[in-house]
């Protein structure tokens, strides 16, 4: 009883007068199907705060949002921006939309919610140009994560992988017994991978210095990272089926004993345990990606206000909520993401399984490194052109040839420091 009054006194603090809010209220996402659930859930507790409003959860499916961001692309263009939409933290809002003048300073939303002092500073950094803030942030996602299940690893007699040369000896011993060490997916979660292996082999320091220009994508430290990502990609499904499959799909495979390793972010973690059902630390474990212990490459899926959205105040009203630590709280252990506010987890504890207990200790240790797949240190024109880079080297396999190709690419989309 006394919890229930609690609960209603909680919501009638939040809401402070605001669910006359009313009307229409589109939050645009690539969280469709079975990545949907953690947003449904956050859906749903704004439909508590704001019963008048009607939520139109408009999602345009493809991981990544490799899909989804073409079809912004075309409403931002064409006038017809939606009220809120999913944004990852760094150049793919700052380097896309805010110089562009689409999208609205929040300065002053940061200001009445306090999240001065509940944002990590070096996360709003990667929100603010000359001056304002653009976005919310409503998660951390890991993304060099190495999943596998530990009975199959028993099974086929191998340890973790610590380095990239042991991941190699692992590669032939598993190739022996005809199990595929590595399973990849669909285009984007090669370049996921590539990410991994450009980290292994340059550390943490020189990942940093390629996109900030202080390492040329042409150098040979570059083409050494393409030959790592070549034997990488010998381990891995890449002739046989990746082009046709979703992340989903290809950690499907890991699940049925298809392959031994998956390289992907911690929506890989949402998936097993939300989606599938899996225990994590039982059923499924975790690794760092060989080579890069200590480090945490980080992402940020953020949501903005877009200037003309035509459902402002609903739109604001969704932004308080996904920044307070209800809505986090409510998202994260979905999602198999932490929350971006550091006073989150503490205030929930038994809400976050122990691989999020785990990755919230990283979070506040490691060395944090932005994922380039993910937005956060290449602009979307990068990202678009760096597609072709990747092809180009899958077809040719000259390491010189795709550093010098992702050189003119750099250049091209004025990233990595040009
Ligand atoms: C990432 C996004 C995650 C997850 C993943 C797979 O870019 O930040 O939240 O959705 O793509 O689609």
């Amino acid at each position: 009883m006394k919890r229930h009054l609690l609960l209603l006194i909680g919501v009638l603090i939040f809401t402070g007068g605001a669910s006359a809010q009313s009307g229409e209220l589109e939050i645009f996402s690539w969280w469709a199907g079975d990545e949907g659930p953690a947003l449904e859930a956050l859906i749903a507790l704004y439909n508590i705060h704001y019963p008048q409003v009607e939520v139109v959860n408009a999602t345009v499916t493809g991981g990544a949002g490799v899909n989804f961001r073409a079809v912004l692309k075309t409403r931002m263009l064409g006038g017809n921006p939606p009220d809120s939409f999913q944004v990852h933290a760094g150049q793919e809002l700052i380097g896309t939309w805010v110089i562009a003048n689409r999208m609205q300073d929040l300065t002053w939303l940061y200001k009445e919610e306090g999240w001065f002092d509940v944002f990590p500073q070096g996360l709003i950094d990667q929100l603010a140009y000359e001056g304002g803030i653009y976005s919310v942030p409503v998660n951390i996602h890991r993304a060099g994560v190495l999943w596998y299940l530990p009975d199959n690893l028993a099974m086929w007699g191998i340890e973790l992988p610590t380095t990239l040369d042991e991941f190699y000896a692992v590669c032939t011993t598993l190739q022996s017994q005809g199990v595929t060490p590595l399973v990849i997916g669909e285009a984007w979660t090669a370049i996921h991978l590539w990410d991994q292996v450009a980290l292994s082999v340059l550390g943490a320091d020189g990942y940093e210095a390629l996109w900030t220009g202080n390492l040329s994508p042409a150098s040979p430290q570059m083409i050494a990272v393409w030959d790592a990502f070549g034997r990488m990609l010998d381990c891995t499904n890449i002739q046989q089926n990746a082009a046709g499959l979703s992340w989903q799909q290809a950690t499907d495979v890991l699940v049925a004993g298809g392959a031994a390793f998956n390289v992907m972010g911690d929506w890989v973690a949402g998936y097993l345990s939300t989606t599938l059902g899996l225990t994590a630390g039982e059923d499924y474990g975790w690794a760092d990606f060989p080579g890069t212990q200590g480090t945490f490459t980080w992402l940020s899926d953020t949501f903005g206000l877009p200037v003309g959205a035509p459902n402002e105040s609903a739109a604001i009203a969704w932004l308080r909520l996904i920044g307070s630590v209800e809505g986090q709280n409510i998202f994260n252990p979905l999602k198999g993401s932490i929350p971006a506010r550091i006073d989150a987890v503490a205030a929930a504890p038994e809400a976050y399984n122990p691989y999020l207990q785990y990755t919230a200790q990283q979070w506040a240790s490691a060395r944090l490194v932005g994922s380039m797949m993910h937005g956060v240190v290449a602009n979307e024109r990068f990202m678009g052109d760096f597609n072709q880079v990747l092809d180009i080297y899958i077809q040719s396999r000259s390491s010189a040839g795709a550093a010098s190709a992702m050189e003119a690419v750099c250049i091209q989309a004025g990233a990595c420091g040009y």
